[in-house]
């Protein structure tokens, strides 16, 4: 059921007109700033200090996905080597978050593998971090092999992985002992019955059954993404035997009430906060989880 509704909502945002009515009208980035920083460097800094001063680190994605030149990956690097740079010279608690297809995954590996190498060497000269996102499962094996190969250079990468997928437990094997931030996640793309789980009942299981893992390994820092209520509750109730660091991650603009409440409870959590103006593939995965999210849209238009 739960795969059909994302299928759904992924395929309707998708057509032409409904991306036009939210990326060409006033309303429609009035709703994508719900969850976007803003679209400029600037914007995404200032709302990464509003955050690190209430106690919460921050992990900036620099928003863009499957670029199909030289140039645009080019660009996607420097924009995230220029994201480090900010990250370093503000004095900002936080890292960045990449996606591989947007370095040039899928149409020149090699270019892709070596922006990865350019942001994990100078990330490493700044004394940060770099968390490579996790795409549609097409991409998953030379997402991994990626990681694996840059990871030995300088051990500053992390990697998420998607609880939905029927691969992950034994990807976890190889990536377990290359330790770095894992991050768990349930899994936002449109994938069928030969990749993934279709059932949220099961993706929850599937998330449990990978957090109690991760939550006893002692090589990585094992970030918990999600917004779930049972899922929260079943990290704390591990966390009293996990002796090393862990965290709570998630996503700018989404249950900011539990966020704080999280944050004066003593817990850590890193906000992922997204910025740039290539958010529209970012805003529909944003309303395939949440249908109603499209209420929000309406709403605005009515002018309410
Ligand atoms: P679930 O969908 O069950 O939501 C639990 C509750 O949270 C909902 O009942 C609702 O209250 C609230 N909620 C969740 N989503 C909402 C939304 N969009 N709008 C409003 N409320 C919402 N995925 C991926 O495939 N690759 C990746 O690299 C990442 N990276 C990533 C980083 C971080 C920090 C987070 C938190 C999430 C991701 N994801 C991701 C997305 C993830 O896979 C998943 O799609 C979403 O987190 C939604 O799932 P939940 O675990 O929150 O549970």
């Amino acid at each position: 059921m739960k795969a059909l509704v994302v299928r759904t909502v992924l395929a309707i945002t998708s057509w032409g007109w409904v991306r036009r009515l939210f990326t060409k009208t006033r309303v429609g980035r009035r709703v994508a700033l719900r969850f976007v920083a803003g679209e400029s460097l600037d914007e995404a800094a200032t709302v990464a200090r509003r955050l690190n001063e209430s106690g919460m680190s921050v992990s900036l994605d620099y928003l863009g996905e499957h670029v199909s030149t030289p140039e645009a990956a080019e660009a996607a690097r420097d924009a995230y080597l220029a994201c480090l740079e900010r990250i370093a010279s503000d004095g900002l608690e936080g890292n960045i978050s990449i996606k591989l297809t947007q370095l040039g995954l899928g149409f020149d590996d090699d270019l892709c593998a070596s922006a990865l190498i350019s942001l994990s060497d100078r990330a490493a000269l700044l004394g940060l971090t770099v968390t490579i996102d996790m795409e549609e499962g097409d991409f998953t094996g030379a997402t991994l092999r990626l990681y694996e190969a840059t990871q030995r250079r300088h051990g500053n990468l992390g990697v998420a992985i998607q609880a939905y997928l029927h691969r992950t437990p034994a990807d976890l094997d190889h990536i377990i002992p290359l330790g770095g931030h894992i991050r768990l996640c349930k899994g936002a793309y449109d994938e069928g019955a030969a990749l993934a789980l279709q059932s949220g009942v099961d993706i929850d299981s599937a998330y449990d059954r990978l957090l109690a893992r991760l939550m006893v390994s002692s090589e990585t820092i094992p970030a918990i993404a999600t917004h779930d209520a049972d899922r929260i509750q079943h990290a704390l109730d591990l966390a009293v035997r996990r002796e090393g660091p862990w965290e709570f991650q998630m996503l700018y603009g989404i249950r900011t009430k539990l966020q704080r409440e999280l944050v004066d409870a003593g817990h850590t959590l890193r906000v992922y906060v997204p910025y740039g103006d290539s958010w529209y593939p970012y805003l529909t995965r944003r309303i395939a989880e949440r249908p109603a999210n499209v209420w929000f849209f309406v709403r605005a238009l009515l002018g309410r």
